[in-house]
């Protein structure tokens, strides 16, 4: 399933990116080497970013 359809960056891409660090939606574009174009996947991003950091948390309990 695609996050970004401007840049055909795909969910697993967005979860490759957070596991190599990816804080924040510009990293994850940068990751994919790429530019945001109309935004509207940043709020996705933004939800699987902390959704990651939530489960790193709970692991880390
Ligand atoms: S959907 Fe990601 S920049 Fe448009």
């Amino acid at each position: 399933m695609y996050v970004c359809n401007c840049n055909g960056i795909r969910e697993r891409d967005v979860r490759a990116a957070i596991d190599d660090g990816a804080q924040r939606p510009a990293d994850i574009f940068r990751h994919q080497g790429c530019q945001p174009q109309c935004a509207k996947c940043v709020c996705d991003m933004k939800a699987m970013i902390a959704c990651q950091a939530q489960a790193m948390k709970l692991a880390a309990e």
